[in-house]
């Protein structure tokens, strides 16, 4: 994991974000926690996919993405577990929306479980699942 303020390639999580996420952030969203001490990245290793992610007394995913022609190789995967593995102590928390079923896919087979459901949680009125993986 490599904290947020220290990616060099900064715009280049935003450019993913807006093209590539349902419910993307504006410029001014990115740049609001750009040097926020609590917030980090997961690089794929070989694609160019990341997370990010929020700490506190839990990971909260907030984004994960691989563009989409690396799509179905394993970068998510591999990125999923690398969180996993930072983790160890700490569960990691998450929210998704209802119709996203690649990403639903993703996170139950890397052993997240669905704890809610939250109606009209997207801009777009779309409901989410929130989602756990528990350390313990
Ligand atoms: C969700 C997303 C990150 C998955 O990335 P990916 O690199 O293609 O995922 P992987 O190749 O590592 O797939 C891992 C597992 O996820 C599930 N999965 C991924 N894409 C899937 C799809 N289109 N349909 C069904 N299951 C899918 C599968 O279980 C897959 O394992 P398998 O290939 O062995 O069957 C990608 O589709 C994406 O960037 N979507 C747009 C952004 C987004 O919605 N992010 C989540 C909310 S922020």
């Amino acid at each position: 994991m490599i904290s947020l303020s220290e990616v060099d390639n900064f715009h280049h999580l935003i450019t993913l974000d807006q093209n590539e996420i349902a419910y993307p952030w504006n410029d001014k969203q990115w740049e609001l926690i750009k040097n926020h001490p609590n917030y980090y990245c997961i690089f794929s290793n070989e694609g160019s996919g990341f997370a990010l992610i929020h700490e506190t007394d839990v990971y909260h995913l907030l984004k994960i993405v691989t563009p989409e022609k690396e799509r179905r190789s394993g970068h998510a995967k591999k990125i999923i577990k690398a969180l996993i593995d930072n983790a160890k102590r700490k569960n990691v928390y998450l929210e998704v929306a209802t119709h996203n079923l690649a990403a639903i896919k993703l996170y139950e087979s890397n052993g997240f479980l669905i704890v809610d459901r939250v109606s009209n949680y997207y801009s777009d009125n779309s409901d989410c699942l929130k989602m756990l993986y528990s350390a313990k």
